[in-house]
C-alpha cells in the first residue's frame, strides 16, 4: 500500500524462515537481489547477529526489524520503537513528557519499546513484569543515571495510578486474551491504555475501557513501525493515515 501510494515499483512478500534456517534463507533472499527485509519475532536476535552494521537504536533496543542490502553490507535497525511512539503521539494524540507511565512486560517488545520511551522524559516509567527480576534486568541495562525509571512486581501495582499504561506482555496472546492485570487488586487505574496486540479486544483492553480508560490496540504502532522501514528503504516517507484506515477496516470485516 506504501509502494502504491508513493509510486514505488516494488515488491514485498512474507517468507517463512524454518525455526533453524533464518541466515541461510535471508542469505538466499539477498542472493535474489532482495534490497531489504522486515524481520519479527522469533528471528529479531538473529537478525542483529547476522547484521555487519547496526543503527544506534538497534543497538539500544538489543534486537533488529528492518534489515538494508547492500552489496556485502547487512545494515540492521529497529523501528519499533519510533513505531510506537509515532503512534501514540501522532496518532493518538497522547503527551508522554511529564506524564506518569507504565510498561507491562519485561521482554523483547518492552524492551524494544524502553530507550525510546524515556527519551520522551515521562515523569516516572515503571516497568513491571510477572518475574520481577526480569524486569530488574532490563532497568539495570538502561543504566542506573536515570532516576525516573523503575521496576516493580505485578502486584505492587494494585491501586495505583498512571496516566498511560502500556501492554508490552504476550499475556494477551493466549485463546482467553488473558491480562498481566489480572490478579491484581485493586486494579491500577489510567487515563489511557494502550496494547501492542492487535486483531482482537484483549482482556487488558476490555478491562480498561470497562473502567473508562481511553484505549487503542497495537495496530498503528504496526503502521508506524512499517512506514519508517519503508522510509530506510526507498527514502520516502509514506501517508500512514489512508493505510491505518484500510487495515482497520478489514480487521473489522473480519471481526
Ligand atoms: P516478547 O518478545 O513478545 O516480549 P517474551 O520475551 O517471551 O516475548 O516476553 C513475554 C513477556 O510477557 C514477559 O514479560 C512475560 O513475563 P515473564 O517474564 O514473567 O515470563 C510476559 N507474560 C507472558 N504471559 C504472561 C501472563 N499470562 N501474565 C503476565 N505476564 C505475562
Amino acid at each position: 500500500m506504501f509502494a502504491a501510494q508513493t509510486g514505488q515499483d516494488m515488491t514485498y512478500v512474507p517468507k517463512l524462515a524454518p525455526a533453524k534456517g533464518f541466515a541461510t534463507e535471508l542469505r538466499a533472499f539477498i542472493a535474489l537481489g532482495a534490497r531489504g527485509a522486515n524481520v519479527t519475532v522469533p528471528f529479531k536476535l538473529e537478525a542483529i547477529a547476522i547484521a555487519t552494521q547496526l543503527s544506534v537504536r538497534a543497538k539500544l533496543a538489543g534486537a533488529v526489524n528492518t534489515l538494508c542490502f547492500n552489496g556485502d553490507e547487512i545494515y540492521g535497525d529497529n523501528t519499533d520503537g519510533i513505531g510506537l511512539l509515532r503512534d501514540l503521539m501522532q496518532n493518538h494524540q497522547l503527551k508522554l513528557a511529564g506524564r506518569r507511565v507504565l510498561l507491562l512486560g519485561a521482554g523483547g517488545a518492552a524492551r524494544g519499546v524502553l530507550r525510546p520511551l524515556l527519551d520522551e522524559q515521562p515523569a516516572d516509567l515503571i516497568v513491571a513484569n510477572r518475574t520481577e527480576a526480569r524486569a530488574q534486568r532490563l532497568v539495570a541495562e538502561i543504566g542506573p543515571a536515570i532516576s525516573s525509571v523503575a521496576a516493580v512486581s505485578l502486584p505492587s501495582l494494585a491501586g495505583e495510578h498512571f496516566d498511560v499504561i502500556i501492554n508490552a506482555s504476550s499475556a494477551g496472546l493466549d485463546e482467553a486474551g488473558t491480562s498481566p492485570l489480572n490478579g491484581v487488586s485493586p486494579a491500577p487505574t489510567g487515563e489511557f491504555a494502550y496494547d501492542m496486540m492487535y486483531g482482537r479486544e484483549t482482556q487488558f483492553m476490555a478491562h480498561a475501557r470497562a473502567q473508562g480508560l481511553r484505549v487503542a490496540d497495537g495496530l498503528g504502532m504496526l503502521v508506524e513501525q512499517a512506514a519508517e522501514s519503508f522510509y530506510l528503504w526507498r527514502g520516502i516517507r509514506p501517508d500512514t493515515k489512508p493505510v491505518l484506515a484500510a487495515l482497520r477496516a478489514d480487521l473489522g470485516n473480519k471481526h
